[in-house]
C-alpha cells in the first residue's frame, strides 16, 4: 500500500510541477485574419478568484505594430490624469508588460516595456530594468508618449460601466533600450494587469497571477507567438 501511495504521490507531484512550470502560450493571429481573444478570464493577483471587474483582451499582429483591443467592465471609472507618464496606476488602468524573446525560449527577463493606459487614453510608458525580477530593485526610463509611435483610442461609458481602449504599439517601441533586432521577433513574453476600484476598494487582477502584490514579476510572463 505504502509503495502504491508513494508512487501516486510521486506521479501527482510530477504532474503538478510539470503544470506549474509550463509557460502559457497564446498564438496571436495576423490582423489580416482578425483578432485573437485571450481565452482566460483575469484573476485576482494572488490567484484566489476571478476578478469582479472583468477585462477582455483581443490582439493581432500587424506589419509595424501589435494591436490590442481591451474592454474593461468597471463600476467605478476613475480617470483623473491628463498628462503623459502621470501615475495612471493610482486610478482605473490597464497595464501591459512585454519584452521579446531573443532566441527560441531565451529572453532578457530583466528588461521589458511597461505600458499603462487609462479610460481617457493617457499613457504611461517606461523601459524597465528589473534587477531582482520582483519589486525590490527596479528602475524605469520614461518614454515620451508623443515620440512612442503608439496609437491609443479610448472611450469610457460610465452609465454602461465599461471602458474600452484600442492600442497599436510599434514593435520597435517594445524592444529594450538600445536593442535593434535584425528582424521583428515573432515570440514575445508578456503579462496584462488591471487596476479597478469597485465599491471603494482596489482590485488588482491580471492575466497570469503574480501571487504577490507586485506586478513586476517577469517570471510570470506568458509567451505570445505571432502566427
Ligand atoms: C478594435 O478597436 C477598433 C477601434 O476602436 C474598432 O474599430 C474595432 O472594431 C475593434 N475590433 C474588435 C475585433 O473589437
Ligand atoms: C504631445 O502631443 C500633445 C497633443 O498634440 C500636445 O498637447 C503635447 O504638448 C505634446 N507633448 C510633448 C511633450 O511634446
Amino acid at each position: 500500500m505504502l509503495t502504491r501511495f508513494s508512487l501516486l504521490g510521486f506521479l501527482f507531484g510530477f504532474l503538478f510541477v510539470g503544470v506549474t512550470c509550463t509557460t502559457p502560450i497564446l498564438e496571436v493571429s495576423p490582423c489580416s485574419a482578425g483578432f485573437t481573444k485571450i481565452p482566460d478570464a483575469f484573476i485576482i493577483y494572488d490567484g484566489s478568484s476571478l476578478a469582479t471587474q472583468t477585462t477582455s483582451v483581443e490582439l493581432c499582429h500587424g506589419a509595424h505594430a501589435l494591436v490590442l483591443n481591451i474592454t474593461c467592465a468597471d463600476r467605478n471609472i476613475l480617470t483623473p490624469f491628463k498628462k503623459c507618464n502621470d501615475p495612471l496606476f493610482k486610478a482605473s488602468a490597464v497595464e501591459f508588460f512585454i519584452t521579446p524573446e531573443t532566441a527560441d525560449g531565451a529572453w532578457d527577463q530583466h528588461h521589458y516595456l511597461e505600458l499603462e493606459t487609462s479610460p481617457n487614453g493617457m499613457l504611461f510608458l517606461s523601459h524597465i530594468t528589473n534587477h531582482n525580477l520582483d519589486c525590490t530593485n527596479f528602475a524605469g526610463s520614461y518614454i515620451d508618449c508623443n515620440q512612442s509611435g503608439i496609437v491609443v483610442e479610448a472611450a469610457a461609458d460610465i452609465p454602461q460601466a465599461v471602458w474600452k481602449t484600442h492600442l497599436e504599439i510599434p514593435w520597435t517601441t517594445m524592444m529594450p533600450e538600445g536593442v535593434t533586432p535584425r528582424a521583428t521577433p515573432t515570440v514575445w513574453r508578456a503579462n496584462l494587469y488591471r487596476i479597478a476600484f469597485p465599491k471603494g476598494h482596489t482590485e488588482y487582477s491580471c492575466w497570469q497571477p503574480t501571487k504577490t502584490l507586485c506586478f513586476h514579476q517577469p517570471l510570470t510572463f506568458a509567451r505570445l507567438v505571432m502566427k
